[in-house]
């Protein structure tokens, strides 16, 4: 059985809380564009802070039909009460999917790549990736978010282990 490493060096990043960027200066937007090509580059929807090795409050998202995205600092204000079953994946476990339970929607505000204060409301695929990754500021992941039986089982239906789980 394969065992998943998590990225090596950054494993541990992924199980850590990010703490809020304080000045969202040149060097952040910088970052942030970074991050995009970083995501695009991996065929990715979406790429958190943290899966960089950088332990901070940002993400990027490039959902199918909607533009590239950057959150600074976000916070998910408002959770809809309805909730879809949606199969995810991570950059960081590479080769592993399975059916995560979310809210269809969501509210969140933060800073975008302008550095500028703004508020989205968002639905479907992209509220899905923005869930994910902001799961990712908190150190969660998406094999977290399903119980220890199923995720076992699909685990060695990959024929895959995460040590670190
Ligand atoms: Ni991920």
């Amino acid at each position: 059985m394969d065992i998943i490493t998590l990225g090596g060096r950054d494993e541990l990043c992924l199980k850590e809380t990010a703490s809020a960027i304080a000045d969202i200066n040149d060097s952040v937007l910088q970052l942030s564009q970074a991050m995009l090509e970083t995501m695009h580059e991996g065929k990715g929807v979406g790429l958190a802070g943290p899966q960089v090795g950088f332990v901070k409050r940002i993400f990027v998202t490039h959902a199918q039909g909607d533009q590239d995205r950057v959150f600074i600092n976000p916070d998910i204000i408002q959770t809809s009460l309805e909730t879809v079953t949606y199969e995810e994946g991570c950059l960081s476990i590479p080769g592993v999917y399975a059916e995560v339970v979310r809210p269809a929607g969501i509210v969140i505000q933060g800073w975008n790549e302008k550095g500028r204060p703004f508020k989205l409301t968002a639905e479907g695929i992209l509220a899905r990736i923005i869930q994910h990754e902001y799961d990712h500021l908190r150190g969660v992941l998406f094999l977290d978010r399903i119980n220890e039986k199923r995720r076992e089982r699909i685990l060695k239906s990959y024929g895959r282990k995460i040590k670190s789980l």
